[in-house]
């Protein structure tokens, strides 16, 4: 049978000849063949010493190992025995140089792909037989177990698939739709939307800002208010560090918006940018390239990590939970690109991110109240024929992960609204319980020391208003009478000749 199986030639530098010692470091190899190399293994499992040479201050080692002592991890402990050992002789360690190290990796296919410190990967039947280039650093920060989960998640998700889980919870009456046109288009026509200069950007006139006030006033009249939210201001350019707590930093590259500071702001340093735009009148992209710095991060992509350096590596009162806080202080950015639909799919949009922290039970309770007013909302005061599904947690999918979450209340459900038009349904918001993901990738404590947990809901105001504009079209009298009172008279401010 084709298992996990390791290899590995390995040197330790020593700093100076160990030849008084060879004696003891043979009794070593014995030992380490017998015990050292197989504690935690089962009956026969672990790691061996297949060969070993001591050359003046040179010791070679080859380890040959299952999976449950790891070659690599056999070498780390081998060298702590040998250290404590080669310190009775005055002699120490200097370094560990890695000569060779192969792994086999069971696998119906081949993968054909670049995966980093890997220098040669090959395929033979039933197995795939990797060639690392790895240090020691890199032993000791366990790189070559996350090259073999990397790669056996490859696999899998070859094997199944990228489909996230989709599971119907609830869905209201169907209603009559009146209007069944692209809300886009119709937006367009009468000019309440232009397309804004960037790219899935839309410039929102009077109107129809005037009725993305009336959902924000709904919001917080029948939402914010009445569940005790207080509002704060989250950064809205997120760097590096956030997103390799969040987990971002394992999927978002294809979808985030880079921001690169410039190297200096030295305007001399500049001088040629400015002289090549005075004197073509084009911006010298290629130049501007050179002078700006690596990217630090990118723009607001989820809204609610960034949130949680507030709280980094605090330990914090329970007597204050649950709180409740929101932002919605700017755009959110994603690079869609062939997706752009309409106001449906944009690059920026206008969303207000709910957040809630308490311990477990209150973070449930709140996502069953939350869920209540939502309902109340969307049945009472905006009439829409909607649903709501079981999905993949947001928090996995955007770090390009499917499926559920271990624990059963941890999880994202989708709001959904049918659309008259496609004759099919789009997310307008969600609602999510994230468990202890955030509190602890973020490194936040309770004083009791029971468990912190948070959920967040993101409410999309385009996606609010094309799913409200598909079902009830632009005619103020087709809205419903609590909305339209809420809105008043919109105003014609500009007009296109
Ligand atoms: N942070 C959540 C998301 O990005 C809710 O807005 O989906
Ligand atoms: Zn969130």
């Amino acid at each position: 049978m084709n298992e996990l199986k390791f290899h590995l030639i390995g040197q330790f530098k020593l700093s100076s000849d160990a030849a008084k010692a060879k004696d003891d470091v043979a009794k070593l190899m014995v030992k380490a063949n017998e015990d050292i190399l197989r504690k935690g293994a089962p009956p026969g499992g672990g790691a061996e010493v297949v060969n070993w040479n001591l050359d003046e201050n040179i010791i070679t080692v080859e380890i040959k190992s299952d999976r449950y002592v790891r070659a690599h991890d056999a070498l780390l402990r081998l060298r702590r025995s040998l250290a404590a050992l080669l310190g009775e002789h005055h002699i120490g360690i200097r370094g560990v140089v890695i000569e060779e190290f192969t792994i086999q990796l069971p696998s119906e296919e081949a993968l054909k792909k670049k995966i980093p410190f890997v220098k040669d990967m090959r395929y033979e039947e039933g197995k795939i037989l990797l060639t690392l280039d790895v240090d020691e650093q890199q032993i000791e920060n366990r790189v070559p177990d996350r090259i073999i989960n990397l790669i056996m998640e490859k696999i899998e998700s070859r094997k199944y698939g990228k489909k996230e889980h989709w599971e119907l919870l609830w869905q209201s009456k169907k209603k009559i739709h009146k209007f069944r046109e692209d809300p886009t288009k119709e937006l367009m026509k009468r000019n309440w939307i232009k397309h804004g200069a960037g790219r899935g950007q839309w410039i929102f006139g009077p109107q129809i800002t005037r009725v993305f006030r009336a959902f924000g006033g709904i919001i917080e009249d029948e939402i914010l208010r009445p569940l005790g939210y207080h509002e704060m201001m989250f950064p809205k350019m997120v760097p590096w560090e956030v997103w390799k707590r969040s987990g971002h930093a394992k999927a978002i590259y294809p979808e985030m918006y880079y921001v690169c500071p410039p190297k200096t702001r030295d305007p001399e340093y500049w001088e040629e940018v400015m002289d090549y735009y005075k004197v073509t009148q084009e911006v010298p992209l290629d130049l501007i390239k050179e002078k700006i710095d690596r990217p630090i991060g990118g723009m607001c992509y989820a809204q609610c990590p960034p949130f949680w350096v507030f709280l980094q590596g605090e330990t914090l009162p329970d007597d204050i939970f649950p709180i409740f806080i929101y932002d919605r202080s700017g755009t959110s950015h994603r690079y869609e690109s062939g997706g752009i639909h309409g106001i449906e799919r944009v690059d920026e949009f206008n969303r207000i991110e709910l957040v809630w922290i308490g311990k477990p039970d209150q973070v449930v309770e709140h996502s069953e109240r939350l869920q209540e007013r939502y309902q109340h909302v969307f049945d009472e005061l905006l009439d829409m024929q909607w649903r709501k599904a079981w999905v993949t947690p947001w928090f996995m999918a955007q770090e390009g992960l499917t499926g559920l979450a271990e624990i059963k209340e941890v999880g994202t459900i989708d709001y959904e609204a049918y659309m008259p038009y496609k004759n099919d349904w789009l997310e307008f918001q969600n609602l999510s319980v994230n468990g202890n993901k955030y509190p602890d990738g973020f490194n936040v404590k309770l004083q009791s020391g029971e468990e912190l947990w948070s959920g967040c809901s993101g409410i999309g105001l385009e996606r609010w208003g094309a799913a409200f504009f598909a079902q009830k079209g632009l005619d103020v009298e087709n809205w419903p009478d609590k909305f339209r009172k809420r809105v008043g008279e919109l105003p014609e401010i500009f007009k296109f000749l």
